[in-house]
């Protein structure tokens, strides 16, 4: 049914979910059940001074009359049902345990532990999450490497062909599209290839939730029919912290199993005003989508040419659409770069809060992103804009210097020894980092965000990954999912 039709317009504009917890909320049943601060009345003054009395009334699980997660018959089966007409699904599920859970249970439901799956090296965290839980063995994709921005971009359809033809037993393809920093890929093609080949597409499209509703934005991945597709609502679009949508199209895949797994992965106890959130939010992309998108594009648009004309600052644009992994852009992601000042992303995102009072999404070695919103207006975007004024305005000693270092560029993939979940769970030892080269990884190493891991169980260290975790040491970033933070030492495969 099409968006702008009279029946779905109306039919959008409900909201069975939400309106089910406030009428509960608003029936004041006296509560023996959890949670255990009885709709606010036991939580701390402190606390519901900030966030108020009748947030607190919708903090409920699963009481009747709200539905369940784990078979949703009700009013969530309702809310669900409207989300896949929204996004062009057969069916929607609500996740709360964010896209994270999505992408486990997509991987789990597709492979059995020793399947071949085909996965970008440059996916989340969550993908090799997935790989450890189910057992499968991936064959990492190359993603296109853009020397000039030192940023991966997506998976080409060459790069798939030759992976398909390598590896004809392989049962599914992991697409990540968009990247983080907005890039996406030419998922129609893509997803065609992989049909073509007999195997299922699952795609990462965490970044892309607001896709399906402004034709301005890159084709989403359940209109160039992928099989199962994860969107991370509360990154982009208005739904509470952790919530995000499972879409899952046609027959390829089999549904039962993919609740199974989504069951595995959700907690039992989802807090009703999550879901309620994703229910609203629907509501509003569906109904008002084109219009919201519409305005925070312009917005974006107008910032991105405002701090393209500043000297010193490269801002990506359009221009990269064409090249090799880069078919389509996000226009709401705005990438920035002070490199030709010599300040790192780490560094900029430091100044940007400290002197400009704003708070950017991602930084890395090279850039800054901030993300546009429906929810952003002039004001917020032009203090932005202000804020990298102020740091040209600053004098150059600012710098630590760190992008003058020869190591101060992406590492090759280190090469793949064992399956993620046989590194994980083989016998490790500890050793000093600096003698890990040659040694198999049992732990996966990020910086977060973007979360894609520098080494992942089951990879070698190689010199190059450990220059590059040093040099992201000393640069300042937040390195997750080791035992030792500092990276004074590393466990590896004890053989
Ligand atoms: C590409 C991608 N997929 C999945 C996730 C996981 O999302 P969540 O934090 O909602 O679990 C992220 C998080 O940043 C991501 O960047």
């Amino acid at each position: 049914m099409k968006i702008s039709s009279k029946i779905f317009q109306e039919e959008q504009q409900k909201t069975p979910y939400l309106d089910a917890l406030i009428a509960y909320a608003e029936g004041k049943i006296v509560p023996f059940h959890v949670p255990g601060h009885k709709q606010g009345r036991g939580i701390h003054p402190k606390l519901k001074e900030w966030i108020g009395e009748s947030y607190l009334s919708l903090d409920l699980t699963e009481v009747p009359g709200l539905d369940n997660l784990s078979q949703p018959k009700e009013v969530l089966r309702e809310a669900m049902n409207l989300a896949a007409k929204a996004y062009g699904a057969d069916y929607s599920y609500f996740l709360v345990n964010g896209s994270s859970s999505g992408v486990h249970s997509m991987i789990m439901a597709a492979c059995n532990p020793g399947d071949k799956i085909l996965v970008p090296r440059n996916a989340h965290k969550s993908a090799f999450a997935g790989l450890i839980f189910s057992g499968a063995v991936p064959v990492y994709m190359k993603p296109e490497f853009d020397f000039s921005l030192q940023m991966d971009h997506t998976i080409t359809a060459e790069t798939l062909a030759e992976n398909l033809e390598q590896h004809p037993d392989s049962k599914a393809v992991l697409l990540v599209s968009p990247t983080y920093y907005g890039v996406a890929a030419d998922l129609q093609k893509l997803v065609q290839m992989i049909h073509d080949s007999g195997k299922i597409a699952l795609v990462d499209e965490a970044w892309g939730p607001h896709f399906h509703f402004h034709p301005k934005l890159p084709i989403s991945a359940v209109d160039a029919e992928a099989d199962l597709v994860v969107n991370s609502t509360h990154k982009l679009l208005s739904s509470l912290t952790q919530t995000s949508l499972l879409h899952l199209k046609g027959n390829r895949i089999d549904r039962a199993r993919v609740e199974s797994c989504l069951r595995l992965f959700t907690t039992t106890s989802p807090n009703c005003l999550l879901l309620a959130s994703i229910d609203a939010c629907r509501m509003q992309m569906a109904t008002q989508g084109e219009t919201l998108l519409g305005k925070a594009i312009s917005l974006a648009e107008t910032t991105r040419a405002e701090i393209r004309q500043l000297s010193g600052v490269q801002c990506i644009g359009r221009e990269i659409v064409g090249n090799p992994g880069a078919a389509d852009l996000d226009p709401t992601r705005v990438v920035i770069s002070l490199r030709s000042l010599g300040l790192t992303g780490y560094e900029v995102d430091d100044l940007l809060r400290t002197v400009g009072r704003v708070q950017i999404e991602l930084s890395d070695l090279f850039h800054v992103v901030a993300l546009i919103t429906i929810s952003d207006s002039e004001k917020e975007v032009d203090q932005l804009v202000k804020g990298i004024k102020q740091i040209l305005k600053m004098p150059p000693q600012k710098s630590k210097g760190l992008l003058e270092k020869k190591e101060a560029k992406l590492p090759d993939w280190p090469p793949l020894k064992l399956s993620p979940r046989e590194a994980f769970v083989s016998r490790h030892e500890t050793i000093p980092f600096e003698k890990a080269s040659g040694k198999i990884s049992t732990e996966l190493i990020t910086t977060y965000p973007p979360g894609i891991p520098a080494i992942a169980p089951g990879e070698e260290f190689t010199k190059d990954i450990l220059d590059y975790l040093w040099l992201e040491q000393e640069a300042g970033s937040r390195i997750t999912g080791v035992a030792d933070s500092t990276l004074q030492t590393v466990r590896v495969v004890k053989l």
